[in-house]
């Protein structure tokens, strides 16, 4: 049956940093667990393959964290060659064998999770308590999948056999993967796709966002020691316009796992289906457009509090992030000026400082996309507000939080990836029309709702067309297990991630009717 809820599986553990010695002695332990050598070289068939190194940079700074080999199109082509070959024998090896090595990863993971919580923050520009929220949940997500590779991938299901025969279905992996993912969650969605690719049965060539390929190096590198096969894992860094292409357009996948933007989902779909072979299979997790609506019965504290973390935490490059928030007209002049003064007490800078709450922007071209549309606002006199607190280290791509005036809720054309949160009010007694307008985006990723009624909390959550809706708390960090993540329309194809479905679509079922 599905793996909805088993009462014996736990998520991984927390720190508590309102501790004063426990943010001092981890950060202490990432500096011990540093090192200064790093190569994210391509790994096919278990071996490194050469190539010219180029420097990753810390978005902070600028300093020079690693180096990283992009992959070739040789390695690409002997990554596929090699994985397709290997996977029958993974599918086979059955749910049991591939979860005893996911789980091995995950204990590795925790282990040594100094190193990469100093990852995450040096390559991705994460705060220390976004760095170990990614790591827990990547660690969610292996044990996750490993214990749905165990309960619906080791045997076949028994099926009822009106005629005699004895009917049973099997899941088995789908064939050759490609899992591409973003640089936001670099460890959590990376190993997320990974791990549940290689759950189900597959063979999986990753290729980690341009970004950010040291700390999916240093995963795919606990793969292979936790007992995956290194002809059934192969990791290939480098560009979407060179090694995704090629990996998109190879004739003998049979599957796709993407995470990203909109506008590449589509190019990668429209790929997929020009290529010659097999109809393969899209899992796409792309954008939002998400808001959160407040009614005049919510409370301010609470919605200043959930609006600026949904809003501003991760400097807003989730896909679950808040970038519209609606406010009912009579409440409005009070809770924005609420939310504004929450904003200004943000600390924007270095997050290898521990009081840092928003970080840099993931790089140059981004900063300069999102600094140019924060441009436009202000001199349309459409900044209401801003983040004041800010020390910027040279070298480093930031942009302080900004809040933007909207005339209507339906003005928000485009996600913009970054810390920047409009705000639109609209009248009580059309809150359908609201609730129509944002389901209009076309985008479907999250909604908030914040209300003291409970029907108007039911209500909206019914006729929100959104994948997570989240009443009276945040809109972001969705908890694998808990609250499967994923949207629909233009936010993705679903299904969802850490949820009982997602195992599935990467696999295939067969039918056995044998007669008794
Ligand atoms: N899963 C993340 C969240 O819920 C977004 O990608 O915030």
């Amino acid at each position: 049956g599905l793996h909805l809820f088993d009462p014996a599986r736990r998520n991984s553990r927390g720190y508590d940093l309102g501790d004063p010695g426990v943010p001092e002695a981890l950060m202490a332990a990432i500096g011990a667990a540093r090192r200064g050598d790093l190569v994210a070289a391509p790994i096919v068939g278990g071996a490194a393959r050469e190539g010219r190194p180029e420097p990753v940079r810390n978005p902070a700074t600028g300093a020079t964290v690693g180096q990283v080999i992009e992959a070739d199109a040789a390695a690409v082509d002997v990554a596929v060659a090699t994985a397709r070959a290997a996977q029958r024998d993974w599918s086979l090896a059955g749910g049991a064998f591939r979860a005893e090595r996911l789980e091995r990863a995950a204990d590795l993971l925790e282990e040594r999770d100094a190193f990469f919580l100093g990852l995450a923050m040096d390559e991705a520009g994460k705060t220390l308590a976004d760095a170990i929220a990614e790591v827990r949940e990547a660690t969610d997500f292996l044990r996750y999948y490993a214990a749905q590779a165990r309960a619906d991938f080791a045997h076949p299901v028994a099926l009822p056999g009106p005629t005699g025969e004895r009917n049973e279905l099997m899941l088995e992996g789908k064939g050759v993967f490609a899992c591409i993912s973003p640089w936001n969650f670099p460890l959590a969605i990376f190993l997320g796709q990974v791990s549940a690719a290689l759950a189900a049965g597959n063979a999986v060539l990753a290729k980690p966002a341009e970004q950010t390929p040291l700390i999916a190096h240093a995963a795919v590198a606990l793969l292979l020691e936790a007992g995956v096969p290194g002809d059934v894992l192969h990791y290939l860094p480098g560009r979407g316009e060179t090694v995704g292409a090629a990996l998109t357009g190879h004739p003998d996948l049979l599957g796709v796992a993407f995470t990203g933007s909109t506008e590449v989902a589509r190019m990668i779909n429209r790929g997929l289906a020009g290529r010659d072979g097999p109809i393969a299979t899209l899992i796409a997790e792309t954008g939002g457009a998400n808001a959160m609506i407040v009614d005049s019965t919510a409370l301010p504290e609470q919605v200043a509090r959930d609006a600026v973390a949904s809003a501003f935490q991760s400097a807003g490059q989730r896909c679950s992030a808040l970038r519209l928030l609606c406010v009912q007209e009579d409440v409005a002049e009070t809770m924005i000026a609420i939310v504004a003064g929450a904003m200004a007490e943000l600390n924007v800078g270095d997050p290898a400082i521990l009081s840092t709450d928003v970080g840099p922007i993931i790089d140059a071209e981004a900063q300069a996309n999102i600094a140019a549309y924060v441009a436009e606002a202000r001199s349309a006199g459409r900044v209401i507000a801003e983040a004041a607190r800010t020390v910027l280290p040279d070298g480093g791509t930031f942009v302080p939080p900004v809040m933007i005036q909207l005339d209507h809720v339906t003005d928000l054309k485009r996600e913009i990836f970054g810390p920047v949160l409009h705000v639109a009010t609209w009248k009580g007694g059309e809150l359908d029309a609201l609730i129509d307008a944002i389901n209009a985006s076309g985008y479907g990723l999250t909604l908030g709702i914040h209300t003291r009624i409970d029907a108007v909390a039911a209500h909206v959550a019914a006729r929100a067309q959104v994948g997570n809706v989240y009443v009276n708390r945040n809109q972001i960090g969705a908890i694998v297990g808990s609250q499967p993540f994923g949207g629909r329309g233009l936010s993705g194809t679903g299904p969802k991630a850490g949820g009982p479905h997602y195992l599935h679509r990467f696999a295939e079922e067969k039918s056995i009717s044998t007669d008794i």
